[in-house]
């Protein structure tokens, strides 16, 4: 295989986990040495109803989720639990921006798919981090919901782009280093190592999802700002996502203080 989209396909298409982590590590390795091809042949895109899971994780709705107290060992395995699940569905997130939205220049495929390496790189750390407690991704339940916004948005690159990294991940910093603070009192250094490099990462990952939002919106011709207000109004529910926010990665992630204030200001 040496087409990106090909790699892209069956990544999204085939359920097996090791196959998806050895295929998209492969994918970067091509990538990296100058050999992938990242012209979009003639093959359709299948619909996103298409992408395929593996049977475990069972998925249940949040409230169904088991609780997540992380005074206990059960809780942190649970936690970390929850978060092997969050790296694994942003491995099939990166691949689906990179394979559904084409015509986007070259730049716009490897960024994607140095994040999806990136994610997957995050998934085998929590797993093995798991392995340590026990625990094998899969064992408990999980969220059903994250690929929720990936479905809703498979038309709309922009709206997408307002959802997954501008959203979902960017909610990420806000939370990450409560959590890293927390580990940090209780002396656990592996998973507050773990959450750092994480959490650098993710900055990077919403950074890209900013600087391609304002790439298509000037394509465009709209204004940036404007356009990902309305999204959020439209595509998320409830109509704003809950602060508090998290400014100083934010603002380096790409998001601008007039954004940062609106999301901020109920009444706004
Ligand atoms: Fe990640
Ligand atoms: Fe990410």
């Amino acid at each position: 295989m040496k087409n990106i989209f090909e790699f892209a396909e069956a990544c999204l298409h085939r359920a097996s986990i090791d196959e998806k982590l050895a295929l998209t590590h492969q994918a970067r390795h091509i990538l990296e040495n100058g050999e992938l091809n990242l012209v979009s042949d003639d093959r359709p895109v299948l619909p996103i109803a298409l992408v395929r899971f593996p049977d475990k994780p069972i998925l249940q709705a949040p409230r169904h989720m088991p609780k997540r107290k992380l005074s206990t060992a059960e809780g942190v395995a649970a936690f970390f639990h929850a978060i092997a699940h969050v790296e694994f569905m942003a491995i099939y997130l990166a691949w689906d921006m990179l394979y559904r939205f084409r015509g986007m220049p070259d730049q716009f495929y490897q960024d994607w798919l140095r994040i999806a390496d990136e994610e997957a790189q995050h998934f085998e750390l929590i797993r093995d981090h798991l392995q340590a407690m026990n625990l094998n991704y899969g064992d408990l339940p999980a969220h059903s919901g994250l690929w929720d916004h990936a479905r809703d948005t498979a038309a709309d690159l922009l709206a997408r782009l307002a959802m997954v990294p501008r959203c979902m991940e960017a909610r990420g910093l806000d939370v990450t280093p409560a959590i890293i603070d927390k580990f940090v009192q209780s002396g656990d250094n592996e998973s507050v190592a773990l959450l750092n490099r994480i959490l650098t990462d993710e900055v990077g990952h919403v950074e890209r999802g900013s600087y391609w939002f304002k790439f298509v919106c000037n394509r465009q011709g709209l204004e940036p700002e404007a356009k990902y207000r309305l999204l959020i109004e439209q595509y998320y529910q409830g109509g704003k996502p809950k602060g508090p926010f998290n400014r100083e990665m934010r603002i380096i992630a790409g998001f601008s203080n007039a954004e940062l204030d609106w999301l901020e200001n109920t009444n706004l």
